[in-house]
Formats: structure tokens, C-alpha cells, sequence
């Protein structure tokens, strides 16, 4: 990872987890603390990323390694036009969702090897990662109950997919947990986000 000047939070966590909830909420905090946020998500937070989203979510069938391999399309122009130049001028960017993602989706829940999945997430994002992630953690029955309305290709996987996807990302995050935070999504929003915004005090990152 190179040196920067801003700050990069990322936020994980199962379909119904309430991370954009949140990722509001720790703007909100980090703009009123005066810094400039940009807060952004994956898969999406560009032009090309929004039409990627669209074909991924909401397209006809797509088998792993493709999956895996727009995913990583949309995370490397992400990088490019938006985070890269975000953490250049000093601005803490807030994103929901990033390769964590593509390592519990693909990785477990596709069951590719999830090594290969790293390497190309990481190689896709040119190494940059973050500060810090928050992992929202969700019991997927619960994050099914929260999910309204249609579901889109991946909501819609089997309950057994989405609990291999927690487990991943539990693992990642029991493996550097200097470098993560695991909050648990059965608390009411507002404690999670006090908990989400200690855990950057302690970390001198708010
Ligand atoms: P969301 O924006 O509502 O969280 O939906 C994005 C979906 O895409 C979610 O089901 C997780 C999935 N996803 C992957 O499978 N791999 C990835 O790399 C990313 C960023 C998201």
C-alpha cells in the first residue's frame, strides 16, 4: 500500500446487513468532525461500475469466473477515477462494499479458490486497501427478513451460500483484526453506529 493522504473505510457485511445505514451514518460524523468525505459503493460508484452493477445484479446468468472477473472491472475503474484521487487530495473515503466482498461472494459462496480471488482482487485494485473495514455481521436469516421487495441474483442465492459468505468474512477479519472492526447487526442502528464511531476515536481516525 502506497502513502496517502486521506483516510479509506470500508464496510462489509451479508445482503440486509444495514451497511448503507451506516456508511451514512459515519459520514455524517466524519463531515461534522470536518473533514471532506466522499462516500461511494461497489459494485457502481462510476458511470462504467453503474452499468456493471446492472448487468451483475439484474443480467441474465453469469458463471463464477466471470463474475469474478467483472466484479474485479468494476473495482479497478473504481480505484482509478474515484478512491485514488480521493485519497491523494486527503479526504476520507467511506465505501460499501470492496474486495472483501468478492472474496466472501466468489471465493466461498462461488466456491472459486478463494487465493486466485484475492490475487486478482488485489491485483484489480492496485494493492489499495483500506484503513479500516467494518464488518457489519448479519445472521443471513435475519438479513433475508430485512431484504423487501425482489430480490436481486445474489439475494436471491440459498440461505447455505449466504452462510458461507459470513463465515468468510468472519475469517478474514478474526485474521487481522487489527485492520477490522466486527459490529453485530442485531443491535439497533444507532448503537452500531456509536460503536463504529468509538472504534475510530480509539483508532485516531475520527
Ligand atoms: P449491495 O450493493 O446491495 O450490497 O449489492 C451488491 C451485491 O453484490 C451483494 O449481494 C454482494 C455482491 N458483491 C459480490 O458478489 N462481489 C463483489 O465484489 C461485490 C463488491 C459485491
Amino acid at each position: 500500500m502506497s502513502a496517502r493522504a486521506g483516510t479509506f473505510i470500508a464496510f462489509e457485511g451479508g445482503d440486509g446487513a444495514g451497511k448503507s445505514t451506516q456508511v451514512e451514518r459515519l459520514a455524517q460524523a466524519l463531515r461534522e468532525a470536518g473533514r471532506e468525505v466522499v462516500v461511494t459503493r461497489q459494485p457502481g460508484g462510476t458511470p462504467l461500475g453503474g452499468q456493471l452493477r446492472e448487468l451483475l445484479l439484474h443480467g441474465g446468468g453469469v458463471g463464477p469466473r466471470a463474475e469474478a472477473l467483472v466484479f474485479a472491472a468494476d473495482k479497478a475503474q473504481h480505484v482509478d477515477e474515484v478512491i485514488c484521487p480521493a485519497l491523494e487530495r486527503g479526504a476520507v473515503v467511506v465505501t460499501d462494499r470492496y474486495t472483501d466482498s468478492a472474496i466472501a461472494y466468489q471465493g466461498a459462496g462461488r466456491e472459486l479458490d478463494v487465493d486466485e480471488v484475492t490475487r486478482l482482487q488485489h491485483w484489480a485494485v492496485a494493492g489499495v486497501l483500506p484503513d479500516l473495514t467494518v464488518l457489519i455481521d448479519v445472521d443471513p436469516a435475519e438479513g433475508r427478513r430485512r431484504r423487501r421487495g425482489e430480490q436481486d441474483r445474489l439475494e436471491a442465492e440459498a440461505d447455505a451460500f449466504h452462510a458461507a459468505v459470513r463465515e468468510h468474512f468472519l475469517a478474514i477479519a478474526a485474521a487481522q483484526p487489527q485492520r477490522y472492526l466486527v459490529v453485530d447487526a442485531a443491535q439497533p442502528p444507532e448503537a452500531v453506529a456509536t460503536q463504529v464511531r468509538d472504534s475510530l476515536r480509539k483508532r485516531g481516525l475520527l
